[in-house]
This record gives C-alpha cells, sequence and structure tokens, in this order.
C-alpha cells in the first residue's frame, strides 16, 4: 500500500501429593530411613543456631527478611528438618492429604509438625518454628524452597544451578537467592513436579524440558547428564503488572520522545523486529508496543511459551508443543505462522522468531499483514539483519542473496534494539528503519540512537537518547494514512531540541 510491499509474494497446593510423587516422601526426595518416628520422643535436638540474629522488631517479617535468614540457617537446621519431616511422613496419610483442599492440608500439616515439634521435645522460638512450618509445608504442597522466590514479584530471574547454588536477578543485578535444596534428588524432584503439571517430563531420557508455571512464569529444566553439576532450573518469573511504556520512560530506557514515536510506529501498522540479547527486554517491549494497536484488529499471536499479555478484544493464542515421548507430535512455530496464515489475521506477532519461521513472517508482513512483529536475539540492528539472513539459509531455501535482501527490505520497516547494558539497566539503543537495498547492501537509517556518556560515582551508566538529524522518517507516508504526522513531526523536533 505503500510501496514498500509486493515484492512478489499454585497455587501451589493443588499439587497432588499421591504417593507416586518422591518429594512428598522426604524433604531430599530419597526413601527416608523411616528411624525417626515420633516414637523416640524428648530428643533434644539444637536448632537453628544462626550467628548473630538480628531482634526483628516487625512480629511479620518481610519476605526480603524470610529470605535473607534461609542463608543464615546453617546444618543443624537442614537436620532436624530432615527429622521432622520423616517424622511427618511416618504419621500422615499422604493420599488422604492429596484430597484435600489446598488449605486444609496445610493446617493438618502444621498441626502434625507442631505435634511433632513438642513431642520430641525440640528447643525453638516461636518465629524458628514458623520458619520451619513453611519450609515443610512448602515442601510437602509446594516448590520447596523456590516457594518464598516465587511470591515475590520483584525478581525478574531465578537461576538454579544445582542443589547449593541459586541465584536471582533484581533490579538487573543478579545476586545469590540465599536458599539452597537439600541435595541434587529434591531438586529434580522439584522440577519433576513443574513440569509435570503441564504434562511434560523430565528425566535421564528426556533431560531438557520447558513448561510454565501456573501464575504464567517460563521455565526450562536441564538436567544431568547433560548438566554435569546437578538440575539446573531457569525461571524468568512472570510480572502481572506488566511494564508499560511510560514506566520505560521513567527507568530512563528510552526518553519520551523516543516512546511517543515508538506508539506511533505500533500503530501505524510498520512491521517491526525487536532486536536484543537475553533478558534484555525484548518480550516487555514487544508487550508495550502491542498496547497500541487499533481495538477493531485481528491479531494472532504465536508463541513458544505464552507471554504476551495484548489488551485487544479481537486476540488469538497460539502456543508452539514439543515432540511426546514418542518424538511425535510436535508442533513447531513454523507451523503456527503458516496456519495462521489461513485464520484471516490483520496482524501477526510471533514471540521470538529462531529459525525457519522467519521466512513466513516475512512472507506474512510482506502480503498485506502489515503491522506484524516478531523479536529475534541479536546485539544491533545490523546483526539482527544478519541472523534474519542466516535463518533463512538455514531453513534450506534456496534463494540468490539478492533476492532473500530484497524480500528482508521489502517487509522489514523498523528495527528496535533493546539492550542490557552491563550496569543491568535496559535500554532502548536504537530505533533504525530499514530503507532497501544498494546493490548487495542493506540500507538502514538511524532514528534514534543512545549515547553513552560514561558512568556515575555507583557504576551507573549515564548517556542520553539523540536523533540523528532524520527530519522524516520513511514510515511518513503511514503515518499521515493513520493522522499521526502531526505528532510524529513534533516529536522529532522535541527530540532534536532536547539533543542540542
Ligand atoms: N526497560 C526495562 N527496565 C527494567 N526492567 C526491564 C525492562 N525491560 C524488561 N525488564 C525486565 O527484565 C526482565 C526480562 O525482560 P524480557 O522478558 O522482556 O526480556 P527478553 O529479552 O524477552 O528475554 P529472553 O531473551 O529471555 O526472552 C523482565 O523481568 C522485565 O520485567
Ligand atoms: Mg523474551
Amino acid at each position: 500500500m505503500f510501496g514498500k510491499r509486493g515484492n512478489g509474494f499454585s497455587d501451589a497446593g493443588a499439587i497432588d501429593v499421591s504417593k507416586n510423587d518422591p518429594v512428598s516422601q522426604t524433604p531430599d526426595g530419597s526413601n527416608h530411613d523411616g528411624g525417626q518416628g515420633l516414637a523416640p520422643a524428648a530428643v533434644n535436638v539444637p536448632i537453628m543456631e544462626r550467628e548473630a540474629p538480628t531482634p526483628l522488631i516487625d512480629d511479620t517479617p518481610s519476605i526480603e527478611t524470610a529470605v535473607e535468614s534461609t542463608s543464615l540457617r546453617n546444618e543443624d537446621y537442614y537436620d532436624t528438618k530432615t527429622s521432622v519431616f520423616s517424622a511427618l511422613i511416618e504419621t500422615i496419610d499422604v493420599g488422604q492429604l492429596a484430597k484435600m483442599e489446598s488449605d486444609a492440608a496445610r493446617e493438618e500439616i502444621r498441626d502434625i509438625v507442631s505435634d511433632i515439634i513438642s513431642i520430641k521435645n525440640l528447643a525453638m522460638s516461636i518465629s524458628e518454628q514458623e520458619d520451619l512450618l513453611d519450609d515443610i509445608c512448602n515442601d510437602v504442597l509446594g516448590y520447596g524452597p523456590l516457594e518464598p522466590l516465587l511470591i515475590r514479584d520483584d525478581i525478574a530471574d531465578i537461576m538454579i544451578n544445582g542443589a547449593h547454588d541459586a541465584f536471582i536477578e533484581v533490579n538487573g543485578k543478579v545476586r545469590e537467592a540465599g536458599i539452597r535444596f537439600r541435595d541434587n534428588s529434591q531438586l529434580m524432584n522439584i522440577c519433576q513436579r513443574i513440569v509435570s503439571q503441564v504434562g511434560r517430563r523430565v528425566d535421564e531420557a528426556s533431560p531438557i524440558c520447558d513448561a510454565r508455571l501456573i501464575d504464567g512464569s517460563r521455565v526450562n529444566v536441564i538436567a544431568p547428564p547433560l548438566a554435569i553439576d546437578g538440575p539446573v532450573l531457569t525461571i524468568r518469573k512472570f510480572k502481572k503488572d506488566k511494564l508499560t511504556l511510560d514506566q520505560l520512560v521513567n527507568f530512563g530506557s528510552i526518553s519520551p520522545e523516543g516512546a511517543t514515536i515508538l506508539q506511533i510506529i505500533g500503530r501505524v501498522r510498520c512491521n517491526i523486529v525487536i532486536s536484543g540479547g537475553t533478558g534484555s527486554g525484548k518480550t516487555t517491549l514487544l508487550n508495550c508496543l502491542t498496547r497500541y494497536i487499533d481495538t477493531d484488529e485481528r491479531i494472532i499471536t504465536c508463541e513458544d511459551s505464552a507471554e504476551l499479555q495484548l489488551q485487544q478484544p479481537h486476540v488469538v493464542r497460539l502456543e508452539t508443543r514439543p515432540p511426546n515421548l514418542e518424538g511425535e507430535g510436535e508442533i513447531t512455530m513454523r507451523d503456527l505462522v503458516k496456519n495462521c496464515l489461513r485464520m484471516r489475521p490483520e496482524r501477526i506477532i510471533v514471540g521470538e522468531v529462531r529459525g525457519p519461521e522467519v521466512f513466513d513472517l516475512l512472507q506474512a508482513m510482506n502480503t498485506g499483514h502489515d503491522g506484524s512483529m516478531g523479536t529475534i536475539h541479536s546485539n544491533s540492528p545490523r546483526e539482527c539483519l544478519n541472523r534474519i539472513e542466516s535463518m533463512i539459509a538455514m531453513g534450506g531455501f534456496n534463494l540468490p542473496s539478492k533476492t532473500v535482501r530484497d524480500i528482508i527490505t521489502g517487509s522489514i520497516d523498523v528495527i528496535v534494539q533493546a539492550t542490557r547494558l552491563r550496569d543491568g539497566s535496559r535500554r532502548i539503543t536504537h530505533i533504525t528503519e530499514v530503507l532497501g537495498t544498494e546493490g548487495d547492501i542493506i540500507t538502514t537509517q538511524d532514528l534514534f540512537v543512545y549515547k553513552m556518556d560514561g558512568e556515575d560515582a555507583n557504576g551507573n551508566i549515564i548517556g542520553k537518547h539523540v536523533t540523528t538529524g532524520i527530519g522524516r522518517p520513511a514510515f511518513w507516508d503511514r503515518a499521515r494514512y493513520f493522522n499521526e504526522e502531526n505528532r510524529l513531526a513534533a516529536a522529532i523536533d522535541a527530540a532534536q531540541d532536547a539533543a542540542e
């Protein structure tokens, strides 16, 4: 239409604590020896000798405090927990517990554990008891030591590298999580529990698995023998309240003028590729851009693990499927994108383009589905274009490179580059237009770039978003068609003024 197209073509408690579930058998997942029942009462087990305990002024410690305190637990704590846990498993009827509502099951466990503590005559303060009760309930009914991390909304990623190494990312910084698992079997059992909820399996025979928590968090597990030091669990926490463009402006990820330009690009049906490294904020940005899509458009999203939250009423969400144990039934991203084309989409949104589906997406962009979007792992707009070319080549499409480049330039209007800087902050570093080809080279123009000026005394990167002096972007006609040219001109002028 604008001359560019037409190139020719847990609730945690809901978990079943049945006897088959090894997590519910012992905290370490192995079969306990059974010798620590309730009988030998009055064993005085020293418990939780925390180094320099800080008196809590508030009775209800914050989650943060709770997590920090776990790091202070010593071996005695874990020994005591194992002994109480073993006694608990001897006492409860696991099958019966599985039939109970989660709150009731939790109450039941709390009552029994309190009894065990008093029968065993364990010397514990109220708060220590509470900690132990929570811990044990989490082990039996939930995801064990992961629970306190899962309920925190400030954590972006949880990374568990075997039983004793756990890291979290908070505010862009990775730090130790202050939790540990009893051993690798407990961790493995929790991984199995997580993935079994979405009907998948992880074990030595199929040691790699993607899954999703009930709250929508994205999960990856890689188990031994592939992971040498024990199961590795990576969770991208699902943010209930997705970041908005306004918030990105507040964080300094983009300037207000840059944000306006992004809004316009999203609204006027430019075909957009969001490029960025791991965790750089690609999905977040894609989600932000979709907010500016008009409500009467039919949008189809294709994702490996549904993360996008579109606000529009007319949205169809599709998700890929891995093969089953017999290696059958796989539905790839390519299958989804191809099928989309038969579903009368107005816009197609691909969560992450990583293979030959790029060709189908470009074709869709090129054949009337203007305003389609996708994300690609790459570190600069130029690298993104190269990656697209190699993904097409890897897909076995035997096309001359000139044709491939023509297809790319005929399809993609804008590349938005997201970057996670070394101080942990995320910035939109480029808004780049794809113009066409000159000879063998794809030509692009940057509308906006982020210029780094150094770092402040705290190690935070300082810099600013600047325009490159382009007065009229190539999508100007498109903006005019959508009656957005005044807003676009004002944003570009303001950005130029701000840069002076
Ligand atoms: N501009 C930003 N400022 C602060 N935090 C951000 C920003 N953008 C994203 N985040 C946070 O960073 C984390 C990773 O974001 P996101 O999932 O969008 O990254 P991604 O590039 O899609 O990652 P992946 O490559 O793993 O798919 C999320 O917790 C998100 O809330
Ligand atoms: Mg993503």
